[in-house]
């Protein structure tokens, strides 16, 4: 893995200056250091022609070696794994296990896996996510849902989770921006979403997001598949921050501002500026 671009960590040499082609796991646990709390990062992957499934409508046939290092990587770095149903289900979450080998010393002082949250608007708990943990310290379960789940599913959720595991927040949808708040309350500020595309779409328009991480894989599928944003349009800025090339897979960071990152922010701070387009009347 190679540096093509780096704005985020200047003591990171560049190659030919000092700086290696190849990117160590400490290093690259440098380059995608969480700059502050709360910070909410999207991590996704796409083909080069845009897909983010492959023909069996996941992920597993569309990503690689190079986006597996980083994807766990990245999830050692968080205090909370964000994800909406829709994902949990179709790609089988369950408890986040702990990093392995020396990934486990970014854990220091904190819980030993990130907690997985699952976004549910039917507050419908994914039998995977209800499963038992499967790993020893993996993490904790939170599902998140909105009054229009109904008291019924609410309760259901909670036998089956427990009740400080079932968060209410919103009316129609999930309260994405309080959202962020009460992972912030409960220790959980360093966030990352694994999507999908349309809890992605929901957390820019809500303008939540502080950093979108892309990986293109460098083939094209073609067919009929999500992008990694998908429903009504929304329109975002972002800044590339970030870029790593192995073997033709791109791997970059944009983030909501073009500053340097490196320092905390408070809780106020808007993310990714957005805009949202209103359907036809
Ligand atoms: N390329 C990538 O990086 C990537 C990443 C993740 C997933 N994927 C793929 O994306 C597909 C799933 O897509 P998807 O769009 O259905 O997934 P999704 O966004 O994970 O799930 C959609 C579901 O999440 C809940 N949800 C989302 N936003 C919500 C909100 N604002 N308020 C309340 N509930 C909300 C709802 O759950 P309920 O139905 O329970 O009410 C909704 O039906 C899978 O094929 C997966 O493999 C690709």
């Amino acid at each position: 893995m190679r540096i093509v671009l780096n704005d985020v960590d200047p003591s990171v040499p560049p190659p030919g200056t000092g700086g290696s082609d190849v990117v160590d796991d400490a290093t690259l646990a440098r380059l995608y250091a969480y700059p502050g709390q709360p910070w909410i990062r999207a991590n996704m992957v796409s083909t080069l022609d845009g897909a983010a499934t492959g023909p069996d409508g996941r992920t597993g046939s569309i990503n690689n070696e190079p986006d597996f290092r980083v994807f766990t990587l990245l999830r050692a770095l968080a205090d909370a794994v964000v994800v909406g149903a829709g994902t949990a289900r179709a790609e089988g979450y369950g408890r986040p296990r702990p990093p392995r080998g020396d990934r486990a010393d970014l854990r220091e002082g904190r819980a030993a896996a990130p907690a997985l949250v699952v976004v549910s608007r039917s507050a419908s708990v994914p039998s995977t996510v209800a499963a038992p943990a499967e790993h020893e310290g993996a993490g904790e379960v939170l599902l998140v849902t909105c009054e229009a789940a109904g008291g019924a599913a609410v309760a259901a959720a909670r036998d089956t989770l427990g009740d400080d595991q079932v968060l209410v927040l919103g009316q129609g949808e999930v309260d994405l921006v309080a959202l962020r708040e009460e992972l912030m309350a409960r220790g959980l500020g360093r966030v990352l979403t694994e999507g999908g595309p349309r809890l992605l779409r929901d957390l820019v328009a809500a303008g939540v997001v502080d950093e979108i991480c892309l990986t293109v894989v460098p083939h094209v599928i073609g067919g009929d598949h999500p992008r990694i944003l998908t429903g009504q349009s929304v329109t975002a800025e972002l800044h590339p921050r970030l870029l790593l090339e192995e073997g033709g897979t791109l791997l970059g960071r944009w983030t909501r501002s073009a500053a340097q990152t490196g320092s905390a922010r408070g809780g106020s701070g808007s993310a990714i500026s957005s805009t949202v387009e209103q359907p036809p009347r």
